[in-house]
């Protein structure tokens, strides 16, 4: 779906549908409501005050037009009281009305927007209309070849702008535009299925990547990694037929010689659990044990196409987790890249396994901060529920950073403690760790195992494996792949460049 901007007012528009947006009990109409109420005559104020149209959040009402303006329909939309009102109910709003439109084989709509909405945040309403609009509207069709012609799509939302406004609206859209693309290329990568989206596959779209300016790619093969030693991810390759991929994917659109961020993703492509093997149900999700990876290749490409100034490391170790012939045995010893032996207790604890070698590997380039994301714990799902990411490292003003990008954003994160004595269960009796304490504080001690391979460099670890995949629909996020942490990534290294740029 295209979002464009165009000069005008909403009354003049033709268009199949435009959207309008209202908050519940306010009693005079504002903004380009005001306008097309005047043209049709009172029948929006009349809906109103009929009560038949209360504008609770997300609430919608279709109403047809009869030529009084130019636009076929108007889909009112409820954003809820005023004084509850966020940029999070705005998202789901928008959302709700293009699921609406495009139920109606509706193919264009257009929209404008009370600009005092949230008078000191215009430029967020604007992102949450564009993200709400056109996140709300993905769909993974690709497989579909029956009743093709069938699938709905709406094309095109129009963004109807004042003359004085049209310029920085503009520059809003265009920007958030490259941030939803960038959420819908990580759920397209999640979405495809493990043998469409092998390690071989997901390096080839990381190389695709480097075309753009400022971005290059390259992937350490088998032969490479055996020369360096990277034995956990090899340990953890050796049950498939697949072979493993590291894929560095760097952006340099900061100075020359400015430390990166370095951003390290799971790419496990299929976790089957090895030889510790998983259970049947539900194992066709494990497609999803790339969504890390995803997000790592979605962050740079967004990065780039917002020539953001700063320097970016993303490393993804790909693999498949198989119980092939030469698989991991329950306790195997690895002797990892950073030269730390790990002793494998339990072959379905892989991620961490992959993610110590690829972690190790950061420090090469003296990162500023290393932020993994990985899909690695069941029990931060138990922790935290389906909907908020585990945060937890070792640098308080890296987290604060996270959080408020979290907030911004709302894809949720929330904090779990990485105590010291959480850091004696992960000792193994014959080395130096083993790669499970239990399920007692999974998502804890998983982390905790993750610490000790990224040097003394500032690091926080995602958790995302609750929010990566939703199993119901969700105002913005169908069921499916989230392409979260997607947008809290972007939004950080936004901050991040923005302080910078500051201080020089
Ligand atoms: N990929 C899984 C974690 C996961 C679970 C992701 C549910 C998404 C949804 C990970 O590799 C795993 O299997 N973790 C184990 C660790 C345990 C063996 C210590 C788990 O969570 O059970
Ligand atoms: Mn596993
Ligand atoms: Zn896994």
């Amino acid at each position: 779906m295209k979002i464009t901007v165009k000069k005008g007012s909403l009354a003049d528009v033709k268009t199949e549908a435009f959207i309008l947006a209202f908050c519940e009990g306010e009693k005079a109409l504002s903004g380009p409501a005001a306008d097309i109420d005047q043209k049709c005559g009172g029948l929006l104020s009349d809906i109103i005050k009929s009560g038949d149209f209360a504008a609770k959040a997300s609430e919608a009402l279709m109403i047809y037009t009869r030529g009084a303006v130019p636009a076929k329909r108007i889909a009112l939309v409820g954003l809820g009281k005023k004084s509850e009102l966020n940029l999070e109910k705005i998202r789901r709003a928008f959302a709700k009305a293009m699921q609406h439109l495009r139920g109606l084989k509706i193919k264009e709509a257009a929209t404008a927007f009370d600009t005092d909405l949230l008078p000191d945040q215009k430029e967020k309403v604007v992102a949450a209309i564009v993200e709400g609009a056109s996140l709300g509207l993905y769909q993974y069709t690709p497989y579909k070849t029956v009743g093709r012609e069938e699938v709905k799509d709406l094309r095109q939302l129009e963004i109807i702008a004042r003359y004085a406004d049209y310029s920085w609206i503009q520059d809003v859209v265009q920007k958030t535009n490259i941030i939803t693309d960038a959420v819908c290329f990580a759920r397209d990568l999640v979405s495809a299925p493990a043998n469409e989206m092998t390690p071989g596959i997901l390096a080839a779209c990381a190389k695709k990547l480097a075309k753009k300016k400022n971005v290059s790619c390259r992937v350490l093969d088998q032969g490479k990694m055996k020369v360096l030693g990277m034995n956990a991810l090899l340990g953890v390759a050796a049950g498939s037929h697949q072979p493993p991929k590291l894929i560095i994917l760097e952006y340099t659109g900061g100075k020359k010689g400015d430390a990166p961020i370095a951003l390290v993703g799971k790419g496990l492509t299929f976790d089957s659990g090895g030889i510790s093997i998983k259970p049947a149900e539900k194992m066709d999700e494990m497609k999803t044990d790339m969504a890390g990876g995803a997000a790592v290749l979605a962050t740079i490409k967004a990065a780039a196409d917002l020539k953001l100034p700063v320097n970016i490391v993303g490393l993804v170790p790909a693999t498949e987790n198989m119980s092939g012939g030469g698989a991991l045995k329950p306790g195997d010893i690895l002797k990892s890249y950073s030269g730390r032996t790990i002793e494998v207790l339990n072959t379905d604890a892989e991620g961490r396994l992959i993610l110590a070698d690829a972690l190790s590997y950061a420090s090469k380039y003296k990162p500023a901060a290393i932020i993994d994301i990985a899909t690695l714990t069941g029990a931060c799902v138990v922790a935290l529920g389906e909907e908020v990411a585990g945060m937890l490292g070792t640098d308080d003003p890296l987290k604060k950073a996270l959080r408020e990008a979290a907030d911004a954003t709302g894809e949720l994160i929330w904090e779990l403690p990485l105590w010291e004595h959480y850091h004696e269960l992960i000792k193994s009796d014959i080395a130096d760790y083993k790669n499970t304490a239990g399920r007692m504080g999974g998502a804890i001690t998983g982390a905790a195992f993750l610490s000790k391979f990224a040097g003394d460099y500032p690091w926080v670890h995602l958790d995302i494996a609750g929010p990566a995949w939703t199993t119901k629909d969700k105002a913005y996020i169908p069921k499916g792949a989230s392409g979260v942490p997607v947008r809290l990534l972007v939004e950080y290294l936004r901050q991040y460049s923005a302080r910078k740029q500051h201080v020089h």
